[in-house]
């Protein structure tokens, strides 16, 4: 059995905690013409969001970074992340008044903790924790997770695996349509809309990591709300381009990227750089706190308005979606950048194609689920770089 209810769980590099989405899927393959009608407005019957405990967040967070006892420590932090998915399960469903019988499938992320596809030993690799038994065992329901490591091994990126379902829900024939996700990283996922014109999608840099990472560090709060207090600041040019001097942003797809190279220690680096600059010159430098953030805005703006210029520049809409969505402050500099470089691009959140924006990534996973249940495809080849298209993910039965 493929159709009926699932859950897709996501929890990404912002560390925030999981998203849990419960939704209706179609009966059919998305091939079916009716199918994909029904995806381009999935039926939600619950979502939920589910901070992290803090301790799990530092760990997590630390885990990031080689550090001593690893195995030890990732074995227990996937114990702690299966615990809150089967909580956030839990939540979900008495939000939708549905019973765990009532559940096919979860589709399960994991969280991310290193990400070097095609590095080392020419293959690489990509972890995402999570004691997928145990949210099994937790939940009673079969569990599908570890989407991305398949990919890696037929040599592409793992990543991102969310394009696919944004050409379901999202794609306009006769027009060109983009899809910006902003999570910790930003991943565009690029629809042609002529025929059979090939999707594409790449992680374009980061998104929410660097303000969250400055804000916590200056501010003491998880992230700055409504991008207020980057609006409050003006960009330093001089950092701006130092930090958009990066190789990543250059290189061509396919390419993804993670808190590996988007660290506290990329942003230490890069104000580092900006202050010998200044002392080169023997000016003083000492920056307002806001014009640092106002920066780190501003490149995660410019950074996607470029690489969408470059990759579908006669884009007519840009669909945003994930936290960064609801960051005021980003989605002004986005449309002013998509004005001045685009013009006649509209850029909307997803809310206004029927999908609100924090919902989507959780959405994608709980079809990769279908997807894999299926014995379907669900990585695009074009996207990922992988040597061809696989069935995704491993499973654990209820
Ligand atoms: N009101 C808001 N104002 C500013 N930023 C916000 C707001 N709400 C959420 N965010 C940002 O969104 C982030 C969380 O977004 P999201 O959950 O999509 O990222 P993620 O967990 O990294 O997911 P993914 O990897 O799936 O893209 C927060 O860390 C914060 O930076
Ligand atoms: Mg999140």
């Amino acid at each position: 059995m493929s159709g009926g209810l699932f859950v897709g769980l996501m929890s990404g590099t912002s560390l925030d905690g999981v998203d849990a989405a419960l939704v209706r899927l179609p009966e059919a393959a998305p091939t079916d013409v009716d199918s994909t009608l029904q995806l381009r407005s999935p039926q939600v019957l619950a979502f939920v969001h589910l901070p992290f405990p803090s301790s799990l967040r530092t760990e997590l967070l630390a885990l990031n970074t080689p550090g001593t006892n690893e195995l030890h420590r990732a074995a227990l932090a996937a114990n702690g992340l299966a615990r809150v998915y089967a909580q956030a399960v839990g939540d979900v469903l008495a939000a939708g008044e549905c019973s765990a019988g009532s559940v096919t499938a979860l589709g399960a992320h994991g969280q991310t903790v290193r990400h070097r596809p095609g590095e080392f030993d020419g293959l690489g690799y990509t972890t995402q924790l999570l004691n997928g038994a145990l949210l099994a065992e937790l939940s009673g329901i079969q569990v599908v997770c570890d989407f991305r490591s398949r990919d890696v091994a037929a040599g592409g990126q793992g990543a991102p695996l969310v394009p696919a379902f944004h050409a379901q829900v999202f794609a306009r024939p006769g027009q060109d349509v983009a899809v910006l996700n902003l999570g910790g990283i930003a991943n565009l996922t690029l629809l042609p809309g002529e025929a059979g014109a090939q999707v594409r999608g790449f992680d374009c840099g980061p998104g929410n990591v660097l303000m969250d990472t400055w804000c916590q560090q200056q501010r003491g709060l998880a992230f700055d709300a409504d991008g207020d207090w980057a609006a409050s600041g003006e960009v330093l040019p001089d950092l701006l381009d130092i930090a958009l001097a990066e190789p990543y942003f250059a290189r061509q797809p396919p390419k993804s990227t993670g808190r590996d190279l988007f660290h506290a220690d990329w942003l230490a680096n890069c104000l580092a750089d900006c202050l010998a600059g200044c002392l080169a010159r023997r000016a003083l430098w000492t920056p307002a706190a806001q014009d640092v953030q106002a920066t780190w805005a501003e490149l995660t703006a410019r950074t996607a308005i470029s690489a969408l210029q470059t990759h579908l520049p006669r884009a007519g809409r840009l669909l945003v979606c994930g936290g960064g969505a609801r960051n005021r402050h980003l989605m002004l500099r986005l449309a002013a950048l998509g004005q001045s470089h685009m013009p006649g691009m509209q850029v909307l959140a997803a809310d206004s194609e029927g999908v609100p924006a924090e919902q989507v990534e959780a959405l994608a996973f709980a079809w990769l689920a279908q997807t894999a249940l299926r014995h379907q495809p669900g990585n695009l080849p074009a996207v990922t770089g992988a040597l061809g298209t696989r069935v995704l993910g491993a499973l654990y039965p209820a």
